[in-house]
């Protein structure tokens, strides 16, 4: 379900990356944070120098996953993150691994708001300044401060919120980065009041399953242990973890990982964005992927924006369909093998 690297925001902000690494002669240790692989490889910096990559998304650097050592990177580049709270967190890891002195560069481009960047790092380091611009892209660098105290640890960044379902109360954690922390999305909140009854002992997949609520209330009505949790992110996974102690997680690109393996239902409140672009593709690769992974009657219970046009698609691959629910611009389709 991956698409070829075709970011000019990732390709421009690298390329004014590269020439600041150049003009100051960085040697030692580097760090690359949410860094994409494939960009580095595009402009041929990994052929000559060895960086390392730490990447929340399970196979996205190639390597395995790591948590960054403290004290010992000579520089750090951290891609702009999507929001400001996972910004604050990236920044703090990544300072806390620097040794002192050296510097983060928050990378990314203007109309991602790049400069604002500055606001989040001003607190954590006495010196914040933009050290390089162009092609609608800009450098902001920090300097680790051997001084601050930094919430380097996953632990220091975990939060609690309430989440109220009928017969479902519980202090949920989450994340920063992960998808709705801190709230229940209105789609999910659509799904979970749609779920018809599900057998006992029913095994069922929370596919894209964030911190696990789908699957959680699911693992109510099943005996325990027959929900299991796909998601590419591996902090959400660590959430799940949380929140459903003896889940069993997996760590995948869409259904890359899932081997033969199938279940009676699989639930699911997709992803529609690649970055910063509205993409159906997950959905769709969704609806075609599935049946190899259902059992004979399997279904496949999910949420999705109403002005998808799908049910052509959904006929293709499986028998029955119908929809569960509308609600605002939430549709919840029910198609069955
Ligand atoms: C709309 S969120 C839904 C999360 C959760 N199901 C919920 O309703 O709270 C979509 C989830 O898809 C995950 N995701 C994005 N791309 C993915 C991929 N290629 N493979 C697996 N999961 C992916 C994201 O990490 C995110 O957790």
């Amino acid at each position: 379900m991956t698409n070829k690297y075709n970011n000019w925001r990732d390709q421009a902000s690298v390329a004014l990356l590269q020439r600041l690494f150049e003009e100051r002669g960085i040697e030692g240790r580097i760090l690359g944070m949410l860094t994409p692989r494939e960009v580095l490889e595009g402009s041929g910096w990994l052929t000559n120098s060895k960086i390392d990559l730490w990447n929340r998304t399970v196979g996205s650097n190639g390597d395995k996953w790591f948590w960054p050592e403290n004290d010992c990177y000579d520089a750090v580049m951290l891609r702009l993150p999507r929001s400001k709270k996972e910004l604050e967190m990236c920044s703090h890891i990544a300072l806390s691994s620097l040794r002192p002195g050296c510097p983060l560069w928050v990378y990314g481009s203007n109309d991602e708001g790049i400069k604002s960047s500055e606001s989040v790092l001003s607190p954590l380091s006495k010196s914040v300044s933009t050290v390089s611009y162009g092609s609608k892209c800009r450098i902001v660098q920090a300097k680790a401060s051997g001084k601050l105290a930094y919430k380097g640890e996953l632990s220091d960044w975990k939060y609690l919120t309430k989440i109220r379902f009928p017969g479902f109360v519980r202090d949920w954690v989450s994340y920063p980065g992960v998808f709705a922390a801190g709230r229940v999305d209105p789609g999910t909140e659509v799904l979970i009041k749609s779920l018809p009854s599900i057998p006992e002992n029913s095994m069922v997949l929370d596919f894209a399953c964030g911190t696990g609520l789908v699957g959680g209330v699911v693992d109510l009505q099943v005996k325990s242990g027959c929900v299991e949790f796909l998601d590419v992110d591996l902090i959400a996974l660590e959430a799940v973890q949380q929140n459903i102690p003896e889940a069993r997680v997996i760590p995948s690109d869409g259904f890359s990982k899932l081997g033969d393996k199938r279940y009676d239902m699989i639930v699911s409140n997709p992803p529609y964005h690649r970055g910063k672009a509205w993409s159906e593709g997950f959905v769709k690769g969704m609806i075609a992927g599935a049946s190899a992974h259902l059992n004979q009657n399997g279904t496949l219970i999910f949420v999705v924006q109403r002005r998808l046009q799908i049910e052509g698609l959904i006929s293709t691959y499986f028998r029955k369909m119908k929809v569960l629910s509308d609600q605002d611009s939430y549709r919840v389709w029910s198609a069955e093998l």
